[in-house]
């Protein structure tokens, strides 16, 4: 069973040049944790809004848990959930206002309502706040409320567009100990993040689409595989020959002061040596999904054309 399917879903805003969806064609599994990346204004908060009926397409169809999303609406909108990116809680309403008033407009009885807004309040910390009206919480904590609100509800399928903005650290592990917790109980997630160890963390499958067409699809075993290398080493830039460290693999400039060297484990000592040889500091570490991203959507990363070949999960639908 499919949570979402689109096929060739195509949106042109009203009086924009370009598409803001290409043709895009993508299968979210059901009871999955899905990712969509991409840089801003790639596209994906027009896809998330297509799927949660808040926006038609231009062309295209998307089916949302086997309801097609322009003729079944309403059936669709009782078995989703989300939260909006750029959402904002209402002033005056405090975090079990937000939640509590929400679950009861969904359907559920006073009891349960109850119940499920304590469950989540102290899940995402903020049972202490719960009596403090959103005007007088921190930004994070605004964020929390959104969250709460979206994931205390017993829907199938929780579409949640950058839902760890601005949270702190502790506060994201809470959110994604929150997803996994909604993933356990069967149900689906489309998420978007700009955090790839969030991504990298959480997701079973991921899509990253650019300028409104997807690039690259597959779990992170198969993406991972579009950099054919398996190890980086970061390499003070100063006085370092960057032809020289071409003939360890591919290099690409970080922006931070660093070269980075695409390579395998054999070269590693190598490099290392020359390093410590020329006193510069260094530092090796696994290929992450954040490599692959900015490989495939970076613009002039690569001192040469040394871009990954990505043909292997090109959708050739588009
Ligand atoms: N209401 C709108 N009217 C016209 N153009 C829009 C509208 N909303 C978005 N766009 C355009 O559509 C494209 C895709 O925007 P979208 O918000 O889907 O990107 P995004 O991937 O979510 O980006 P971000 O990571 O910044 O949130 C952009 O070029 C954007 O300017
Ligand atoms: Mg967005």
């Amino acid at each position: 069973m499919l949570a979402v399917e689109a096929v060739r879903v195509y949106k042109l805003y009203k009086g924009a040049e370009y598409a803001a969806l290409n043709n895009v064609s993508i299968d979210v599994e059901a009871g999955k944790i899905f990712t969509l990346l991409g840089r801003n204004g790639a596209g994906k908060t027009t896809f998330v809004r297509i799927c949660a009926t808040q926006l038609a397409p231009t062309r295209g169809m998307v089916s949302v848990l086997g309801y097609d999303v322009l003729k079944e609406t309403s059936k669709i909108r009782r078995l989703i959930s989300v939260v909006p990116q750029e959402g904002r809680p209402l002033r005056a309403l405090t975090p079990w206002d937000h939640v509590y008033n929400w679950l009861q407009i969904r359907g559920e009885c006073r009891h349960d309502a109850k119940k499920k807004t304590e469950k989540i309040l102290q899940k995402l910390e903020l049972l202490d706040a719960k009596n403090v009206p959103a005007m007088n919480l921190s930004g994070g904590m605004k964020q929390k409320i959104l969250v709460a609100m979206a994931m205390a509800t017993d829907a199938q399928l929780l579409f949640l567009d950058e839902p760890t903005i601005g949270l702190d650290p502790v506060s994201r592990r809470q959110v994604w100990s929150a997803i996994r917790d909604w993933k356990n109980e069967g149900r689906s997630i489309l998420l978007t993040t700009h955090y790839m160890d969030e991504a990298e963390m959480l997701s079973d499958n991921i899509v990253i689409i650019d300028g409104g067409r997807v690039i690259a699809e597959g779990d992170m075993r198969e993406l991972r595989k579009i950099i054919p290398q398996n190890i980086k080493v970061d390499i003070a830039k100063d006085t370092v020959d960057i032809d020289m460290l071409r003939s360890y693999g591919s290099v690409i400039d970080t922006g931070a002061g660093t070269l980075r060297i695409f390579t395998f484990e054999s070269t590693v000592k190598e490099i290392s040596d020359f390093a410590l040889k020329k006193n510069l500091a260094f530092r090796v570490s696994p290929i992450t999904l954040d490599d692959v991203f900015v490989s495939l959507v970076g613009e002039n990363q690569y001192l040469e054309d040394e871009r990954p070949n990505a043909s292997m999960s090109y959708n050739d639908n588009n």
